[in-house]
């Protein structure tokens, strides 16, 4: 049997703090209603005692989405959380995201104070929740460089509180992917009560291990996975939503998520525009390139047989189809497959003195448009 994997895209919160990409309420709702289409399980909306906007947006959103469940992040800090319930009681399905550090360094340096003192703290923050609504997600800020067993202490603390969903972290980008991994599975075998709530992955990319740790943590268990479109966010980003939709649809892992994969680069599209963050051409899934065919060899592969060289259907991610993009590493297959795209049916004969001509446009003018290849074929023949 197939396992459900949540998916909690958190574009609008972690994503969002990205300096310079601060979005207005508005642009926030349209983004809301793409990502409601796109099968989003849980949207982390903002930060409500943040600032105006992050309050507003939930009234603003509440009023037009009602499927997917909505989230407002706290600190353990009890003005905080009064702020995030008042903001969800304008969303139909609310859920409180309050955590608080757990690594030796957020213990010592920033909250100045010691382990039993963080978990009273925990268990406070879990319980004020609570009073707000039934979904409480805790948070354990840094997981990825705290000790296991203090991990895990504190989880138990906080689902005896109340905390249907453990969030674990990889605040820092730190660990490697056996560590994470090792990580969830410790909880698992460590943490009584855990099997009736869901256990979250959260990676940064800060080692661009973001996406292999989020699978780490799935394969050891985990419920669900936070992301964002892009993989925007802080510093190297948070884990890519639209690489892991797809790994998930790509393997056999005996996972399955709802996410409708054709809506990927319209929305990858849509969130590169709105905080103003343009795709590396290269990125996974959603970059300009990423079903573009550039060398001989590769082109004549993909032109005998697509999956040669590809293994996601570019149509799958709505991302139209694979391109051959002519340069001076491409050979006489291309040539042939765009000249025909133009309109032209090149002999044996012609195909050559059309590549002996095209070869030294091409070292000068990098890309050739099919329109240019068409105006080349036309001085040939
Ligand atoms: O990276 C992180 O630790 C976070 C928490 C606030 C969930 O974004
Ligand atoms: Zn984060």
């Amino acid at each position: 049997m197939s396992r459900k994997i949540q998916i909690f895209d958190t574009t609008l919160r972690d994503g969002e703090q990205v300096p310079g990409s601060k979005l207005r309420p508005n642009e926030k709702l349209e983004i809301v209603r793409e990502l409601d289409l796109l099968g989003v399980d849980i949207i982390e909306l903002g930060f409500p005692c943040s600032s105006p906007d992050d309050f507003k947006v939930f009234k603003l959103v509440g009023g037009e989405v009602k499927r997917p469940v909505f989230c407002a992040l706290s600190r353990a800090v009890e003005s905080d959380i009064k702020m995030a319930g008042e903001a969800l009681a304008y969303v139909k399905h609310g859920r409180i995201h309050t955590g608080i550090g757990t690594s030796p360094s957020h213990i010592k340096y920033k909250f100045n104070s010691d382990e039993d003192k963080i978990i009273e703290r925990a268990v406070a923050a879990v319980k004020y929740a609570k009073t707000f609504v039934e979904e409480v997600e805790f948070y354990a800020e840094d997981a990825g460089r705290s000790d296991n067993v203090f991990l895990a202490r504190i989880f138990e603390k906080v689902i005896a509180a109340g905390a249907t969903v453990l969030n674990v972290p990889d605040t820092t980008g730190y660990c490697l992917p056996s560590q994470y991994g090792a990580k969830i599975k410790y909880l698992y075998e460590n943490v009584k009560g855990i099997h009736k709530v869901v256990v979250a992955t959260h990676c940064h990319n800060d080692l661009g291990l973001a996406t292999a740790n989020t699978i780490a943590g799935i394969e050891n268990g985990a419920g669900q996975v936070e992301c964002t479109i892009n993989g925007v966010g802080e510093r190297a980003g948070n884990t890519s939503l639209e690489e892991v939709a797809m790994i998930i649809k790509q393997h056999e892992l005996g996972l399955h998520c709802n996410i409708v994969s054709e809506r990927l680069t319209n929305i990858s599209d849509l969130v590169s525009n709105k905080l103003n963050i343009a795709v590396q051409p290269n990125k996974a899934i959603v970059g300009k390139n990423a079903f573009s065919h550039s060398s001989g060899i590769h082109q004549d592969g993909v032109i005998k047989h697509r999956e040669t060289y590809e293994i996601i259907d570019p149509a799958e991610v709505g991302a139209g189809q694979s391109q051959i993009i002519l340069t001076a590493r491409s050979g006489r297959a291309a040539l042939d497959f765009a000249a025909k795209k133009t309109g032209h049916t090149l002999n044996q004969n012609h195909l050559q003195l059309v590549y002996d001509k095209f070869i030294h446009v091409a070292d000068q003018e990098k890309n050739i448009s099919y329109d240019r290849l068409s105006e080349l074929i036309k001085t040939v023949i």
